[in-house]
């Protein structure tokens, strides 16, 4: 275990991150990135310890983005606690902690947005959902980010799939240098996909969300025997059991991510999203064409216990 065990070192300027980039190129090692909101539970902490068993250096950024929320309220209520933050990171192998101000990322006068076009028009980017101009956010303060820590290889869960996808998408089209790797969505012991703003979750409520894990297996299971459209239906009357009121609940080609009807020889992204107890959850799983849930998804569940 080397000294990030103790502490990462934390940078809380543009110009300080650039300068710490500067010493990792004369030293002349390989840095892994980790982009975060912070708040840090064991989905971040699996990207960590990723980056830094691929990565001689490990860099995340803590920074609560306002630019990709929608509404002042889910960005003033998202949790935070970065003293806590800091040593999960350091435990996880993080050595260089980015946690700027607002005003250091977007000074007077920003005015610049980067925005990937069609796969952002769906689901999460739906206009009954958050829209597209929460991937402008995502995708502007990534691309910032990615300019600013010039990493090597970039670390991303499959929990936001289809953020994932849009990054990857950006990646290529802008010549970014950077490796995007994705890796699986880590659960609760009961299944719950791990998410910051499960902290948020009322007790009964935090009960009722296992439903929509538990909507996406049924998905799964009546997909494997041949028909997806049923399965969705299934998944649907589900979650409408449990009272809970569906944003979103579809099949997409995990590529193009247009809509699907049945299950082909292509990855099928089966994604949910809704608003339970007034905190907005998202989960989703990838279906072969046999109709198995990749491995990535389903065998990424850890237990609960080592953090949040
Ligand atoms: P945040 O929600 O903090 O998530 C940071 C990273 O952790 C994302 O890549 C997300 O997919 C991953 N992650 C979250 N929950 C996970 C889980 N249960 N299993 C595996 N990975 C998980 O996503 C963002 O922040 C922001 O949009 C950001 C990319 C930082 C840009 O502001």
């Amino acid at each position: 275990m080397n000294e990030s065990a103790l502490a990462p070192k934390v940078v809380r300027t543009r110009a300080g991150m650039a300068a710490e980039r500067e010493l990792a190129r004369a030293d002349g090692v390989s840095v892994g990135f980790v982009p975060t909101m912070g708040f840090l539970h064991e989905g971040h902490l699996s990207l960590a310890r990723e980056a830094s068993r691929r990565c001689d250096r490990v860099v995340m950024s803590i920074f609560v983005n306002p630019i990709q929320f929608g509404s002042a309220s889910d960005l003033d209520s998202y949790p935070r606690d970065e003293g806590r933050d800091l040593e999960l990171a350091a435990l996880a192998g993080v050595d260089t902690v980015y946690a700027p101000s607002v005003e250091d990322v977007y000074p007077e006068g920003f005015a610049t947005r980067v925005a990937v076009s069609g796969i952002t028009e769906v689901l999460c980017g739906d206009p009954n959902s958050r829209g597209q101009a929460h991937f402008e956010g995502v995708t502007t303060i990534v691309a910032k980010l990615f300019n600013l820590i010039d990493p090597d290889l970039s670390f991303f869960g499959a929990k936001d799939a289809q953020q994932a996808a849009v990054v990857r998408r950006m990646v290529r089209d802008l010549d970014f240098r950077t490796e995007v790797v994705v890796m699986p969505t880590v659960r609760e012991a009961d299944g719950l996909a791990m998410s910051s703003r499960n902290a948020r979750l009322e007790p009964a409520d935090r009960e009722r969300a296992l439903a929509l894990y538990r909507a996406l297996c049924e998905i799964r299971d009546v997909a494997t025997d041949g028909d997806l459209g049923a399965g969705l239906a299934g998944g649907r009357n589900l979650l409408e059991g449990e009272g809970i009121e569906i944003e979103y609940l579809e099949a997409r080609d995990f590529d193009s991510f247009e809509t699907v009807e049945d299950l082909g020889e292509r990855p099928v992204l089966v994604a949910v999203a809704a608003e339970i107890g007034g905190v907005r959850l998202i989960d989703n799983i990838v279906l072969e064409g046999d109709g198995e849930a990749i491995k990535d998804q389903t065998g990424g569940q850890v237990a609960a216990g080592e953090a949040r």
